[in-house]
């Protein structure tokens, strides 16, 4: 019997992450750890791929990390995970973090990162996902770039290997 490919919607599986700065995840400066980041983006894209997929996902690449801006001891973090794209197992999300004050309701930008994420099944096999259905604007602009991305991704492989 032939299987019917569902299409499903990138929001259906926003996750937004939201952590405190504490005195272990800071540098002596007080300043947030770029690797601690990381650990928190890494869960949230997490989330969102098993959420989309409705399968056990591993992270297979983090692309294009970037840090803004420094965050300090006692700012709260916010982290929004989104899905671009779904490929035939794989899946590309890409997460914000911003950062406030506990006293101002300024939000600034903490980092932005790329990750891909692979469906694997029992025998932690790569699987195939469910399709997305980008319906906004922006949305459809990330899916279209998300497959270039992809593309330079594969090409760049030569040049690390
Ligand atoms: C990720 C993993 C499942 C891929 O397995 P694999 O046998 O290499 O799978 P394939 O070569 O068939 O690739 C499967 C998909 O992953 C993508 N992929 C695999 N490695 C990738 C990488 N480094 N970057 C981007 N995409 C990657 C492929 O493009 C392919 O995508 P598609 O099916 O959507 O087109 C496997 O390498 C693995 O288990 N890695 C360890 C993951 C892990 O433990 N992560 C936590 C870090 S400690």
């Amino acid at each position: 019997m032939k299987k019917i490919k569902l299409y499903k919607m990138p929001s259906a599986s926003e996750t937004i992450k939201t952590e405190i700065v504490c005195a272990n995840d800071t540098n002596p400066m007080g300043l947030l750890q770029g690797g601690r980041l990381v650990e928190w983006m890494d869960i949230a894209a997490a989330v969102c791929a098993q959420t989309h997929a409705e399968k056990i996902c591993v992270t297979a690449c983090i692309n294009k990390v970037d840090f803004f801006h420094p965050a300090h001891i006692g700012d709260i973090i916010t982290i929004r995970a989104n899905i671009t794209r779904a490929f035939n197992t794989s899946m590309e999300i890409v997460v914000e973090a911003f950062g406030r004050e506990v006293t101002n309701k300024q939000k600034y930008s903490v980092g932005k990162a790329y990750f891909i994420f692979v469906a694997i099944d029992e025998n932690k096999q790569a699987t195939s996902v469910h399709a997305l259905n980008p319906s906004t604007q922006k949305q459809r602009d990330q899916f279209q770039k998300a497959l270039q991305r992809k593309e330079l991704s594969e090409k760049n492989k030569l040049i690390y290997s």
